[in-house]
């Protein structure tokens, strides 16, 4: 089985699916650590070498190559990757592959990611908290339409990461 972990920046993918590849004995893939390898670059030199266009490109295709050549795996996307070109359906039409959802309110993705924007090309450059909040709420309502295709949503605010992976485990 091929367990696809979706999620705003911030929301726990990596962290998630570490658990739950450990719980399930699936070897763990992180596609930014993928990508990183591939390119032989950070997600912030690619970003600035390439612009975020020639970022969404290689992410497309190591997308493919991973979800083709890799099978029993816990893969934890990116926080665009579904919300670009085929990548969704690419996704979806594949067999014994689950899309997993982990939603996360506005306000702990705002403390999150404000903590930790620097590092991230898309969020580096906003100055204060209320305006990282305005652009993550912005952001979301443009991007649900594809965090909801995924087969089921399980609420990550709240919960510890243990309690998210056994939910996870009790749905798939
Ligand atoms: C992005 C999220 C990042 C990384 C890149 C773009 C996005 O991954 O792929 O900076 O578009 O939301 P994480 O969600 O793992 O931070």
């Amino acid at each position: 089985m091929t367990i696809v972990l979706s999620g705003y920046m911030g929301s726990g993918k990596s962290l998630i699916g570490n658990k739950l590849a450990q719980h399930l004995r699936l070897k763990f893939i992180d596609l930014d650590d993928e990508i990183t390898s591939n390119q032989k670059m950070s997600i912030p030199e690619i970003f600035s070498e390439k612009g975020e266009i020639g970022f969404r490109k290689i992410e497309m295709e190591v997308l493919k190559r991973t979800l083709d050549t890799s099978k029993n795996i816990v893969l934890a996307l990116g926080g665009g990757t579904p919300c670009y070109g085929t990548n969704i359906n690419e996704i979806k039409n594949r067999k014994n592959t689950r899309l997993i959802y982990l939603k996360t309110d506005l306000e702990v993705l705002t403390e999150r990611l404000f903590a930790e924007k620097d590092t991230r090309p898309l969020i580096k450059d906003i100055a204060t908290k209320e305006e990282l909040k305005d652009f993550i709420r912005k952001h979301l309502f443009e991007r649900q339409h594809y965090y909801y295709q995924s087969d089921f949503t399980v609420d990550c605010s709240e919960a510890a990461p243990e309690e998210i992976v056994e939910h996870i485990i009790e749905k798939i």
